[in-house]
């Protein structure tokens, strides 16, 4: 795994061409892996992508007091039958927000839990409130202390079933409530749930676990609680938004990739966009895509939304594509503030973009210019990588620890489908990095 100071030097200009492999989703194996905390029996997770978020997970997993054994690479059994801690500390959850889904668990089993407030990607200010609203609603009493979220639940240690209503669409918020209420006592419905395909692969993993979820992928979910849940075996789906990357990277290069192992049901409103400003994705099988880009790309607007419209993890690649696109585009960023500080660095590198509050202009094509970037978050890093393959002479990307946080080995698996990219593994520092992970 990288460290701080790891780089990309990318040589761009060759069209990929070749069979890809898609891993297992990173945002699935997340909530999947802190729902093992839900049971004292093991809970064996296959297709869990070899990713930094992965290892952060683990460490508090184990840090909590479960035993996380990996017979092989991507299969990991968790055993959450000696917890000693209730609580994810700041060091993990700054580096990573996925932690605070350690909180819905602990508090439905234990009746207490402690998750200092979140950090991760650099994306607008990513509050937690809705979590914590759900949580009250189950009767817990949730304080701020110091920097913590402490939450307990009421007095005999179980939560209460509750109608909870999102006024906001949020995943993890989505997923949060959904572990803790499948131990409450009674029946809870959630309104204006999340729709994503990750909330489906939990809601499989909890019911094989003994929870009763029903309605899971649509805006209505009702979570009948158990007395507890049981060990299971479950398969992680397969990254929608990797996929999405590599759709982008075969159809930038003017290549063709074969693109195996994914779910294309998971992506249809990108892979729709994409058909639309002049991408051929052919369907070969239901888990294979074929992708070229024989006639050219012209401009679409595109605005992001919740699942199943146009993933707000896709928007940066979209921009980078649209760069190369005949004419103007629009992309209207409505999911998170400050989504768009990959744009700068693809002006550094040519493009003609233009940022107005959540819209981005974009006019094409142009040329490329290779240049020294700097990677800000995890899906902007994959937008510079793209970029890079792309431009004219060299790129240089520093701080790709974010791209290391979710896609699996991206430079080996691009470098087998023609590009010329290398990672440039820093020496060993003596002296402290002072800037935070
Ligand atoms: C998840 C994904 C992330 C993706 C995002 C949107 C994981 C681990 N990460 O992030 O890759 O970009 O969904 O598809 O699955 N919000 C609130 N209050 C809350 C929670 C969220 O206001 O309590 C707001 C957020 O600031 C944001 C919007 O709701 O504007 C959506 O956020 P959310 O769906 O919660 O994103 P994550 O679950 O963090």
């Amino acid at each position: 795994m990288s460290t701080i100071v790891d780089k990309f030097r990318i040589s761009g200009g060759r069209p990929l061409h070749g069979r890809v492999s898609i891993s297992g989703a990173k945002n699935s194996a997340l909530p999947c892996m802190a729902a093992a905390l839900l049971t004292p029996e093991t809970v064996t997770l296959h297709n869990i992508p070899y990713v930094r978020d992965i290892i952060t997970q683990r460490r508090l997993l184990e840090d909590i007091g479960a035993t996380v054994l990996t017979p092989e690479l991507r299969t990991h059994k968790i055993t959450a039958a000696h917890v000693e801690l209730f609580e994810a500390p700041y060091e993990l959850v700054k580096t990573m927000r996925a932690s605070v889904l350690a909180l819905g668990p602990l508090l439905a089993r234990f009746g207490k839990a402690k998750v200092s407030l979140p950090g991760g990607c650099a994306i607008g200010t990513r509050p937690i409130d809705l979590h914590l609203a759900g949580f009250e609603k189950f009767g817990a009493e949730v304080k701020l202390e110091s920097g913590n979220v402490v939450a307990r639940a009421p007095s005999d240690g179980r939560l209460r079933a509750a109608d909870i209503h999102f006024n906001k669409v949020t995943v993890t918020g989505t997923e949060n409530v959904m572990m803790a209420a499948t131990l409450a006592r009674g029946t809870t419905t959630l309104h204006n749930a999340a729709r994503e395909p990750e909330i489906v692969d939990l809601a499989d993993l909890l019911n094989k676990m003994g929870a009763r979820v029903n309605g899971a992928g649509s805006e209505t979910i009702q979570i009948e609680g158990v007395e507890s849940l049981g060990g299971a075996e479950h398969t992680i789906i397969p990254d929608r938004i990797e996929t999405g990357t590599f759709i982008v990277a075969a159809a930038l290069t003017q290549g063709r990739l074969e693109i195996k192992d994914c779910r294309p049901d998971h992506l249809e409103g990108v892979i729709e966009k994409l058909r639309s400003v002049g991408v051929m994705i052919k369907e070969v099988n239901p888990t294979t895509l074929e992708v070229t880009c024989p006639d050219g790309l012209k401009a679409g607007n595109v605005t992001t939304e919740p699942y199943p419209g146009f993933a707000t993890d896709m928007q940066a690649q979209y921009m980078v594509l649209m760069t190369q696109a005949q004419g103007r585009s629009e992309i209207i960023e409505t999911v998170f503030e400050n989504r768009f500080m990959h744009a700068s660095e693809l002006q550094r590198m040519g493009a003609q973009i233009h940022i107005d509050g959540r819209s981005a202009i974009v006019d094409g094509p142009t040329m490329l210019t290779g240049a020294r970037v700097i990677a800000s978050d995890l899906r902007a890093s994959a937008s510079l990588v793209l970029a890079g393959l792309i431009a004219k002479d060299e790129t240089l990307i520093d701080r790709v620890y974010h791209i290391d946080r979710g896609y699996e080995k991206i430079e080996a698996k691009l470098r087998a489908v023609g590009a010329d990219i290398e990672r440039i593994i820093a020496p060993v520092m003596t002296a402290p990095i002072l800037e935070p992970v």
